[in-house]
């Protein structure tokens, strides 16, 4: 090794120390110590680990000494000892210590004791500094290369499917317009605003799924995803909800609906593992963050596992699958159901599931992952493939536990006559759509895929409870702060 390498936190904690030199640059994370000898520990992103700096006043002056506070930046040579305390296998002892950014003790709001993870949302801009975001961050990152492995491995095609679209993808209407007309003098004919004079011709949104366009990738690639921001404008303020979410949508030709639940399980078991093997020290730390957090709560509020029991179990266990009729029939004689606990009494076939119904059957009833397939066609959208009983279509929901659904997808409809008819039902503009429905004219075939909201897998790999806790920069009903 050179002299004076640069290296990461992650790096220097993996060598063997043998005195050698070594330069660093990071935040402080703390200092404490006495009058001849100070403590610092620098942590530099790499790691969840902090490499111990230690800092004679005979070697680093009075005055650096003093300006190191916590959040500042600085750049430190010295040698790597081998440690004689237990918490750590090496520690580096400074010869120089150079500060690269001050951090006003008096106003930085980050200090090494516990923040609430509300108090860190307003705080955005630092909150990748703590240990509990710089952990779920890295892990974002490993299973934004775990998703793109498994596809790339399996011979699927990664395509780029447009932001800004003319087409409602679910037909649910909650979508941001784009637009560059002047909303305080928007060209009006015949009561109308005239979507001929704006930039792109025609009403344009940002798109809810990148799904009508990833299957026409499948039916002339064969095996294609998109892995991309989708944008909704519902209104729910919930802890699952985001206004601006990343979707992950494979779509394959010749895949029927069980083909494609088997992929969608073993991707999400890939997925999984793949933390495991690659992020053992981050997800370490979360789980017991989380066993701490739970603390505070009531016993029956409190999960059963830990969150790396949790994952090694979902990987471990088949999900259990079932239809949405036999989901009703276990609802409808739940106790909850019988002694009105629901909020939403299940009558029968029909009722949408909410959250309540989900987590009662993910959480309760089955203590696993569950698909359930088949809904009525009322609750679902156009695409889906209609069943022979007329009454419904071949979706299905994953749901897992901790989230609700976690991934929703189905059979495509890829009968022209059908699928024309039921957008006419459901009064979809066939005329926007025409290409969507030209694949189903030229060479049509059965085909499948499913929608997997990324940070909704965050969530359960991490343990993290709000969705905004998952995402960089969360954009929510009223905020877009960042
Ligand atoms: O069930 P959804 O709406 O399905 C689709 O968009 C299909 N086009 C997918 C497909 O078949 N290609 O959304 C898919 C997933 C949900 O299961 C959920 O995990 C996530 O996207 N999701 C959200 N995540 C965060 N915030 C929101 N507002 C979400 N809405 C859906
Ligand atoms: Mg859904």
């Amino acid at each position: 090794m050179s002299d004076n390498q640069i290296i990461s936190v992650k790096e220097i904690l993996e060598l063997e120390a043998s005195n050698q030199k070594v330069e660093v640059k990071g935040w402080i994370r703390n200092k404490r110590g006495s009058k001849t000898t100070s403590f610092l520990s620098i942590n530099d992103g790499s790691t969840i680990k902090t490499l111990q700096v230690i800092a004679e006043d005979q070697i680093i002056n009075e005055a650096t000494i003093k300006d190191i506070t916590t959040g500042c930046c600085v750049q430190i040579n010295g040698i790597l000892k081998k440690s004689i305390g237990a918490n750590q296998r090496s520690e580096l002892f400074a010869k120089k210590i150079k500060i690269l950014g001050l951090a006003d003790a008096n106003e930085y709001p980050l200090q090494p004791k516990k923040h609430s993870l509300e108090f860190l949302r307003e705080k955005a801009h630092l909150r990748f500094r703590t240990n509990t975001f710089s952990a779920v961050f890295r892990l974002r990152h490993a299973l934004t290369f775990a998703v793109h492995k498994f596809f790339n491995d399996k011979g699927f095609v990664n395509i780029h499917t447009p932001i800004i679209t003319g087409a409602d993808a679910e037909g649910a209407g909650e979508m941001f317009q784009v637009t560059n007309l002047n909303l305080e003098d928007t060209p009006i004919v015949d009561g109308k605003v005239d979507y001929t004079k704006d930039f792109f011709n025609i009403k344009t949104n940002l798109t809810v799924s990148g799904q009508l366009e990833a299957e026409l990738g499948a039916l002339s690639l064969g095996q294609v995803y998109t892995f991309g921001p989708t944008f909704r404008a519902e209104n729910s303020n919930t802890s699952r909800h985001l206004s601006e979410f990343w979707m992950i949508e494979p779509e394959v030709a010749f895949a029927d609906l069980e083909e494609n639940m088997d992929l969608a399980e073993e991707f999400l078991k890939y997925c999984i593992q793949y933390c495991i093997t690659n992020c053992e020290d981050d997800l370490r730390f979360l789980d017991s963050r989380l066993a701490n957090e739970e603390k505070s709560l009531k016993k029956e509020e409190r999960s059963e596992m830990g969150l790396l029991e949790r994952l090694q179990f979902v990987i471990e266990n088949d999900f259990e699958r079932l239809t949405y009729r036999e989901a009703i029939d276990i609802l409808r004689n739940s106790k909850p159901n019988k002694k009105k606990k629901f909020k939403y009494i299940i009558e029968g076939f029909g009722s949408d599931l909410q959250s309540e119904h989900e987590r009662y059957l993910v959480e309760k009833k089955f203590k696993k992952p569950l698909i359930i397939s088949d809904y009525p066609k009322g609750v679902k959208a156009f695409y889906m493939k209609q069943n022979e009983d007329g009454e419904t279509v071949r979706a299905m929901d994953i749901l897992f536990p901790q989230i609700g659904e976690i991934i929703g997808g189905s059979q495509r409809e890829e009968d022209l006559n059908k699928l024309s008819n039921r957008m006419e039902e459901m009064e979809i503009c066939k005329e926007e759509l025409w290409w969507y429905l030209e694949t189903r004219k030229f060479g049509t075939c059965v085909h499948s895929g499913f929608g997997l909201g990324f940070e909704r897998l965050i969530m359960f790999v991490t343990g993290m409870k709000n969705i905004r806790d998952v995402i960089p920069f969360p954009r929510t009903p009223q905020n877009a702060d960042f």
